[in-house]
């Protein structure tokens, strides 16, 4: 067992209601405080390593039980999860896809060559009818990332009309294969990382190459599209401000993403790490909190309405590959920092509800920041399953704001993260916190001012764990889950609640 250690600096503000030595939270509701959107809640599904293949399909006549082809365990997970939005085909797989290789029989379709990750090749057996067809099955709203990086843009406006149109010549082949009504899709995303995977432009020429795909991005009958232009490489505003001044008119989203690595080249184990490392990551967390502000400015300077939104459509940790696993694959496990990491980055994500309009966490299952991993028929829920479970009734809802007081700030090489983070949301009536306690050693005491409310009952939940570095893995029962917490209590509009060391509670009230 390694020794943890821990350089912690306090830094003690003012307080206006706390317990004798605790945290204090004072919740302040408001009507025009902006809707969480459940979009937030987003996974995104690429062609990559088993996050597909072996992950979401098995096709039809494989002996682990399906629907379709598609895993009776993954898509009752998908449901659990009440998952909004799936984003699909990449990432970088996007700007090698080619959707015509993956409609008719299958028996038909062309294999191909998956460049990006690991030079796999795949028999394209997954493709547009497979995917919208999930979608349509599970209520998820489709995000499609359309190929700029090698596709033209025919080959684009060809695949909206296959999609989306009831009539005309790719409506018609739709039909020949299989599918007589068009499906919805709303979602469209004009390339991905159009600086690195997706063509390694400049934010000046993608700006204009952005301005001519989207012109043929068409509206077929009811179909609305919302069209989500690539946005730059994480802190880069330049790139944002180049393609706000061209083309905010001609956009509804544009995206952002946001990997937690310190060092590409020494991510560092998904499971062995000691605290160092683990409150470094929880700093880095924080830095995500920096990056939205400074493209929300500048995306205030060009929509001062917010109109456009900021799409997070891919972010979270990114490790190591498990060792003897495809490098290509990113093949991690998921441990109780992942939950954490999660936790913090969508009570992150909620303050900036005004503009940040959808995420999506890379990726759904078994590749990076996983919700599910899979093994022949068997499949693990990850503690980051639980939060994203854990925090359903957050999607949809109203932000509270909130204050926090008299919260130390831990300090690791630089990076800083305050040891408690939280949020608050209402709907119909019913108003629900989430609080993290990122101290590994030392539970926490909150007092919460619930701002006048009428409140005598508490529920909760809570994800925790003894050791931060606890997985769920596979045949072995589950290490972390999402348990009933019972320690919270509600006297005179004070909620008092005593948050283990390194946990997650969700309260309602
Ligand atoms: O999620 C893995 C990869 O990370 C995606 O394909 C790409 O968009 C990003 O660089």
């Amino acid at each position: 067992m390694m020794k943890f250690s821990i350089l912690i600096s306090a830094v003690m503000v003012a307080t206006t209601v706390q317990a004798a030595d605790g945290i204090s939270i004072k919740l302040n509701p408001s009507d025009s405080a902006p809707i969480i959107a459940p979009e937030m809640y987003g996974q995104f599904t690429e062609h990559l390593g088993s996050c597909i293949y072996g992950g979401i399909w098995v096709g039809e006549d494989s002996p682990i039980p399906n629907t379709k082809g598609y895993r009776n365990d993954v898509l009752e997970a998908i449901k659990e999860l009440k998952v909004p939005v799936m984003r699909w085909p990449g990432g970088c797989f996007a700007d090698e896809y080619h959707w015509m290789d993956g409609i008719g029989p299958r028996s038909k379709r062309p294999r191909m060559v998956n460049t990006n990750w690991g030079g796999t090749v795949e028999d394209n057996s997954f493709g547009t009818h497979e995917f919208l067809d999930l979608c349509e099955l599970t209520g998820v709203e489709p995000y499609i990332s359309g190929n700029v990086g090698s596709g033209s843009v025919d080959e684009m406006q060809k695949w909206i009309e296959y999609m989306t149109a009831s009539d005309g010549p790719m409506a018609l082949l739709r039909k020949e294969n299989g599918r007589e009504k068009p499906w919805k899709v709303k979602y469209f995303g004009v390339g991905n990382e159009t600086w690195g995977c997706g063509g390694h432009m400049t934010a000046e020429y993608y700006a204009d190459i952005y301005r001519r795909y989207q012109t043929y991005c068409k509206n077929y009958g009811a179909n609305h599209l919302y069209k989500i232009a690539s946005g730059g490489n994480a802190s880069d505003f330049h790139w944002t401000d180049v393609c706000m001044k061209s083309a905010a008119k001609m956009m509804d989203g544009i995206s952002f993403h946001y990997y937690y690595v310190d060092d590409w080249n020494a991510k560092g184990s998904a499971t062995d790490f000691d605290a160092d490392s683990y409150y470094m990551t929880m700093g880095h967390v924080y830095d995500i909190n920096t990056a939205i502000e400074g493209h929300s400015k500048i995306m205030d300077k060009y929509d001062p309405e917010r109109r456009v939104g900021l799409m997070i459509d891919e972010w979270g940790t990114w490790w190591d590959v498990e060792p003897g696993t495809n490098p290509g694959h990113l093949y991690q496990q998921n441990t109780m920092r992942d939950a954490l990491v999660a936790a913090v980055s969508l009570n992150i994500f909620h303050n900036h509800a005004a503009r940040v309009k959808m995420a999506n966490i890379a990726q759904f299952a078994n590749v990076l920041q996983a919700m599910l991993l899979t093994k022949g028929d068997q499949m693990v829920k990850t503690p980051t399953f639980y939060v994203f479970k854990m925090y359903i009734p957050h999607m949809g809802a109203r932000l509270v704001p909130l204050d926090i007081e008299n919260c130390e700030v831990i300090e690791v090489h630089g990076r800083k993260a305050p040891v408690v983070s939280a949020t608050a949301s209402q709907k119909d009536g019913v108003t629900t916190i989430s609080m993290a306690n990122i101290l590994i050693d030392r539970p926490q005491e909150i007092t919460i001012d619930l701002a006048g409310m009428k409140a005598s009952q508490v529920s909760g939940g809570i994800i925790s764990a003894s050791d931060i570095r606890d997985y769920n893995d596979f045949g072995k029962p589950e290490k972390i889950t999402l348990r009933p917490f019972s320690g919270a209590k509600i006297k005179d509009g004070r909620l008092t609640v005593k948050l283990p060391a390194s946990s997650i509670v969700t309260l309602r009230i």
